[in-house]
């Protein structure tokens, strides 16, 4: 049995009858309709896969019939089936999207091999979208987390180049994700459909690297026995992705200018000029900059790459994303693991924020992978966390529960002495909450002795001037 439905529309009760039989006995369910207006009620009500439908029939021909498919049910395979005379109808009815027709008399096997076919067609083009869609959830906007204001600016920014066919240079410390926002500008642009070519310049050694990037003809060095196609070919209508572009050797800087500049090459070997149509990303975790003053990078190189220049910023210059980032790398590991991890305690959180992460959101990523393997309950604890990050956490000198960099600095400015105010009364009154108002052991968190911890309260109109302390 089969799970695929179809529908015959034939105002001949022989073909209705032989057709409904045949296809039966290959496991279809099927159903039948004398007429096209019959056939489009029955349309109207449920979904068929298949609908095989004659053209000339009384009131609705089967014109009609997919003309309402291919509007209303465009999942819908329609096959027409036609007489010796309306072949230009077959015709007709193909260019406005019938699958194939089928001339009388049919024959059994024509139309069970036709029918697997159109099916085979169907599932691999369902199974394109959804690996399309796939990817693009991987890789579009919806994948990349953050919310703080830096991240937010990252974003737009990336949304106004992507159209564009500018040179965009991703700066940011290692483990940014600047990958990720390369991937996105690829994504969100015109080429989408195009190739998405990387090269790491540092992971290749450099005797390779060009070969690697503009490919090489036959015999073009000992061990070129065949022609090859180099990364910048293969990126033709999409874009390619230079990583690490800071270590790239003098002599390819030059090569890898004029590509930038003309968008042509030759392979290594070869005298033939290639011409590529292809949007350049590049990143680096160096300064490029200071790289130019030491002369260990071409200025006009560096100018030409840093057309639209992106800084992703290290996750400690906008801890705001730490705990979203963190749940969204909890449900991914958890995803795959069956495991019964819920979330991450406020004690747990509160140090994951206070950490200063030198391996930006990658370490944050790993280090969730680690706790969900290894957590012992159904929530992540302090316990679980490792050993060094608690530590380091806790000796950030002067950090601040209400991250400072997390506060917005209004654009007409503030008062200080105002806003200090504020912080103490939301710092006391949160060590309250934790002592459970009990004042000398608030006081003890707040590293400040009983008697003090009372006349602040009384001075930030925390209680009542008149009472007595408790
Ligand atoms: N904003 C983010 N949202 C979700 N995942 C992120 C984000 N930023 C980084 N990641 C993840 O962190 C990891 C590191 O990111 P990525 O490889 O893009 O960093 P990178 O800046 O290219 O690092 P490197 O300089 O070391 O190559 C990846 O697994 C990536 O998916
Ligand atoms: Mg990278």
């Amino acid at each position: 049995m089969r799970n695929e439905c179809i529908l015959v529309v034939d105002d001949s009760p022989d073909i209705r009858f032989t057709m409904s039989e045949v296809l039966k006995t290959k496991g279809f369910s099927v159903e039948s309709a004398s007429d096209g207006q019959e056939a489009i009620e029955m349309l109207e009500n449920r979904f068929f896969d298949i609908v095989l439908t004659d053209l000339s029939m009384p009131r609705k021909t089967g014109m009609d019939v997919l003309r309402y498919v291919t509007e209303n049910s465009p999942e819908t395979i329609c096959i027409i089936i036609t007489g010796f005379g309306t072949i230009q109808g077959a015709v007709e009815a193909l260019k406005i999207g019938a699958y194939d027709y089928l001339c009388k008399p049919i024959k059994p096997d024509e139309v069970t091999i036709l029918i697997d076919k159109a099916l085979e067609v169907r599932d691999l083009k369902r199974e394109n979208r959804s690996l399309k869609k796939e990817l693009k959830s991987r890789y579009g906007f919806d994948n990349i987390i953050g919310t703080s204001k830096p991240m937010q600016e990252v974003f737009r920014l990336v949304e106004k180049v992507a159209d564009t066919d500018s040179t965009v240079l991703i700066t940011g410390e290692s483990g940014t994700g600047k990958e990720l926002i390369a991937h996105s500008i690829h994504y969100a642009s015109d080429r989408k459909d195009g190739p998405f070519i990387p090269v790491n310049c540092a992971a290749i050694p450099e005797e390779l690297l060009e070969s690697e990037l503009f490919g090489h003809e036959k015999g073009a060095f000992t061990h070129a026995i065949k022609t090859r196609i180099g990364r910048f070919e293969l990126a033709n209508k999409g874009t390619i992705f230079l990583d690490e572009i800071g270590e790239m050797s003098p002599s390819l800087q030059v090569k890898l200018l004029r590509v930038l500049q003309e968008r042509k090459f030759e392979r290594v070997g070869g005298v033939k000029t290639i011409s590529v149509d292809i949007r350049v990303v590049a990143a680096t975790n160096q300064d490029l900059e200071t790289a130019v003053k030491e002369g260990r990078f071409r200025e006009d190189l560096y100018y030409r790459l840093n057309v639209i220049p992106i800084h992703v910023p290290p996750l400690r210059e906008r801890r705001s994303d730490i705990p979203l980032l963190a749940k969204y790398f909890l449900e991914k590991y958890c995803k795959g693991k069956r495991k019964g991890v819920q979330g991450i305690s406020d004690e747990a959180m509160e140090i994951l924020v206070r950490y200063d992460w030198p391996g930006n959101v990658r370490e944050l990523e790993n280090i969730i992978e680690r706790m969900v393997i290894l957590a012992n309950g159904d929530i992540i604890t302090k316990e679980d966390l490792p050993l060094q990050i608690v530590e380091k956490a806790g000796c950030s000198p002067g950090f601040l529960a209400v991250s400072g960099e997390a506060m917005e600095f209004p654009d007409e400015g503030l008062s200080l002495s105002q806003a200090v105010s504020e912080l103490e009364k939301t710092l006391i009154l949160k060590a309250l909450e934790r002592t459970g108002g009990v004042k000398n052991r608030a006081a003890k968190l707040l590293k400040m002795n009983r008697t003090t911890l009372i006349e602040k309260m009384k001075k930030l109109g925390l209680m009542p001037k008149s009472k007595k302390a408790a």
